[in-house]
C-alpha cells in the first residue's frame, strides 16, 4: 500500500501498488555507484511504476518494456522530452519530430554519420586523444572528467563540423561552462555565443564549401528543397547538445570502472584489440541517459494505464542492468557471451552518433592505456555525480606512477 501522502499526489488511474517514490534528479537509491543505485529499482519496484516527483511520471524499468515504448510512435511522442514538462516551443531537429516529419530530416543527417565517413576521421581523433594525454601524462595525476573526458569530444565535434580548430580553447571553455553548474540565464548567453560562432561558419560555407559536415548540411535537401536557416540552426544546436556531454560523461563513468579494475587495465593494455568489447560492456554497465516520451494516445502496457499528456521515463541503464537479459549485470565482464543494452536508445530515434561515440571511446581507451597502462582513483577522492536526463560525474581524480 502506497504511503498516503504520495497517494494524494497521484492520479486515480494509477493503482496503489504502482506508486513508488523516485526522484529523476537525485534519488535516495543512487548512492556512490549511480547505475548500481538505479538497479535497486528492479528489486524494489514493479516493472512499470508511477512517481509523483518532478511533476509526476511513469518509469519503465525492464529492457523489453522500454523497447516497446521507445519503438512505438503511435502512442508515444518525442515532442516533449523534459522532466518536468517544459512545453518549450523550440523544436530540436530531428529529435523532437514525430512521423512523418522525422524521417526526411533524420535521413539528411544520417548519411554523414555512416561508418565509412566516421572511420576516415580515426587518425585525427587519435591525434587529439594524444594531445590531451600529453598535457597530463608527466604529472602523475589529473582530474579526468574535465581535462580529458569533456575536452576530447569538443575537439572531435569541431573536427567533424569544420569549426576553426585554433579556437579549441574558447569552444572548450564555453562547453565546460554550458554543461556544468550554471544559471539558466548564463546558459542562454553561452548558447547564443556558441550559436553565433556556428552560424558565421555556416554562412561562410554557402560561398566557400569545404569538406566538412557544415558544408554538407548547407547543401542538404529535405523533401526536394534546401534546409531553411531555422532548420540548420536547430540541427547545429542538437548536434552540440547530443554529441558532447554524452560522450564526455560516458567516458568518465567508463574510466571510473577501469580505474577500479586493475586486472582489466592489464588485459586491455596487453591486447588493445579488446577495446571495442570493453566499450560495449562499459556502455551497458554505465548507460547515462534517462530517455523520456510523452504519451499521445491512452495505452495500457504491463498493467500500467498511460494517459495522453503523461510523461514516461526509460532509465536506459536499467536496460543493460536487466538480469533477464544480462546475468550478473553489475559485474564488468568483457567475456559475456551475449550482451544487450539500450545506451543509445532503440527505434526510429536511435542515436545517429552511436558509431562516432563508440569510436571516440575505443580510441581514448586504447591511447590512454598505451601511455598510462596502470592507474587508480586518487586516494581520498570520491567522484561526484549528477543525475537527470544525462547523468554525469562532475569530477574523477586519477593517479598513476610516473615512468
Ligand atoms: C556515448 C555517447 C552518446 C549517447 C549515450 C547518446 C545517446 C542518445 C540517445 C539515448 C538518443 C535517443 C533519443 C530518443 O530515443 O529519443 C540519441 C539521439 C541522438 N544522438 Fe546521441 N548519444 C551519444 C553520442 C552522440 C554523438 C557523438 C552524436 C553526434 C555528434 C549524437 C547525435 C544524436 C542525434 C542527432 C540524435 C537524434 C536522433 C533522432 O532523433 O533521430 N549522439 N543519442
Amino acid at each position: 500500500m502506497a504511503d498516503q501522502s504520495l497517494r494524494e499526489l497521484v492520479p486515480d488511474h494509477v493503482a496503489d501498488e504502482q506508486i513508488v517514490d523516485y526522484d529523476y534528479f537525485n534519488d535516495h537509491r543512487f548512492g556512490v555507484d549511480l547505475q548500481a543505485g538505479q538497479h535497486r529499482l528492479h528489486a524494489e519496484a514493479p516493472d512499470i511504476f508511477y512517481t509523483p516527483r518532478n511533476g509526476g511520471f511513469w518509469v519503465v524499468t525492464r529492457y523489453e518494456l522500454m523497447e516497446k515504448v521507445l519503438r512505438d510512435t503511435e502512442h508515444f511522442s518525442n515532442r516533449e522530452l523534459d522532466i518536468p514538462k517544459s512545453n518549450s516551443p523550440y523544436v530540436m531537429i530531428p529529435l523532437n519530430l514525430d512521423p512523418p516529419d522525422h524521417l526526411p530530416f533524420r535521413m539528411a543527417l544520417m548519411r554523414h554519420f555512416d561508418p565509412k565517413t566516421i572511420r576516415a576521421m580515426e587518425p585525427k581523433l587519435r591525434g587529439w586523444a594524444n594531445r590531451l594525454i600529453d598535457a597530463v601524462v608527466d604529472r602523475g595525476e589529473c582530474e579526468f572528467a574535465e581535462q580529458v573526458g569533456a575536452a576530447f569530444p569538443v575537439s572531435v565535434f569541431m573536427e567533424l563540423m569544420g569549426l576553426p580548430l585554433d579556437r579549441f580553447e574558447e569552444f572548450r571553455d564555453i562547453v565546460l561552462e554550458y554543461f556544468g553548474r550554471t544559471t539558466v540565464e548564463r546558459r542562454i548567453e553561452l548558447q547564443e555565443r556558441m550559436m553565433a560562432v556556428m552560424w558565421a561558419e555556416f554562412e561562410k560555407r554557402r560561398t566557400e564549401p569545404r569538406d566538412d559536415l557544415m558544408s554538407k548540411l548547407v547543401a542538404e535537401q529535405v523533401r526536394g528543397r534546401p534546409l531553411t536557416d531555422d532548420e540548420l540552426r536547430s540541427i547545429g544546436f542538437l548536434l552540440f547538445i547530443a554529441g558532447l556531454d554524452t560522450v564526455a560523461n560516458t567516458l568518465s563513468f567508463t574510466f571510473r570502472q577501469l580505474a577500479i579494475h586493475p586486472e582489466l587495465q592489464e588485459r586491455l593494455a596487453a591486447d588493445p584489440e579488446l577495446a571495442p568489447e570493453f566499450v560495449e560492456e562499459a556502455l551497458r554497465r554505465c548507460s547515462i541517459v534517462q530517455q523520456t516520451r510523452l504519451v499521445k494516445k491512452d495505452f495500457e502496457l504491463a498493467g500500467a494505464q498511460f494517459r495522453a499528456g503523461e510523461m514516461v521515463v526509460c532509465p536506459l541503464a536499467l536496460g543493460g542492468m536487466d538480469e533477464r537479459r544480462n546475468p550478473d549485470p553489475e559485474a564488468i565482464d568483457i567475456d559475456r557471451k551475449e550482451r544487450s543494452h539500450l545506451a543509445f536508445s532503440t527505434g526510429p530515434h536511435i542515436c545517429i552518433g552511436n558509431f562516432l561515440a563508440r569510436m571516440e571511446m575505443k580510441i581514448m581507451v586504447q591511447e590512454w592505456l598505451r601511455r598510462i597502462p596502470r592507474f587508480r582513483i586518487k586516494p581520498g577522492t570520491e567522484p561526484q555525480w549528477r543525475a537527470g536526463g544525462v547523468a554525469a560525474l562532475s569530477d574523477l581524480y586519477l593517479q598513476w606512477d610516473r615512468g
